[in-house]
């Protein structure tokens, strides 16, 4: 079973940006760990990283019929996309969104998420341990959809 990894705009910039707010790792670090963790639990992981809504709605696109999860760091776009809210909506794949930041006890403009009404569950605040929540998060969501699909096969 494959996991997609999308990463919205700004987050190349980890280890640069705003440290206080998002740490101090970097992206391909933060991508390593989550590598790892995969790897021990038997899933295949991909990574993908755009500055552009329209690629990042390409991208959810392309998983649909290819990858059996999505986890998602919209960024700026979480306040702002229909567009991406539509691409998870239209293929429905679980999807996990993720904050590094606490985007509820930030400026009010950051408060309200586009994608949370469309999304399985989302994580936030963690710093970029929340990746690794998120991972733990969509391991179990597909080691039950993996239970499910078998007890079909063993019932028909
Ligand atoms: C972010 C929060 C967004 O408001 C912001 O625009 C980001 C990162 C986060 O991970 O905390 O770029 O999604």
């Amino acid at each position: 079973m494959k996991i997609t990894v999308i990463q919205g705009p700004n987050l190349n910039m980890l280890g640069i940006r705003e440290q206080k707010i998002y740490g101090g790792m970097k992206l391909e670090q933060i991508h390593s760990q989550m590598r790892d963790v995969a790897k021990q639990s038997g899933f295949e992981i991909e990574f993908f990283q755009s500055n552009f809504e329209g690629e990042i709605v390409d991208k959810i696109q392309e998983c649909y019929g290819e990858s059996d999860g999505i986890i998602i760091n919209p960024a700026a776009y979480t306040h702002t996309s229909i567009a991406i809210r539509d691409a998870i909506s239209a293929i429905n794949i679980p999807t996990v969104e993720v904050h590094i930041s606490n985007i509820y006890r930030r400026e009010e403009f950051r408060q309200k998420s586009l994608i949370a009404p469309v999304v399985a569950g989302q994580i936030a605040g963690f710093g970029p341990f929340t990746y690794h929540l998120a991972m733990v998060a969509m391991i179990q969501i597909l080691t039950e959809m993996k239970a499910i699909q078998q007890q079909k096969k063993i019932e028909k």
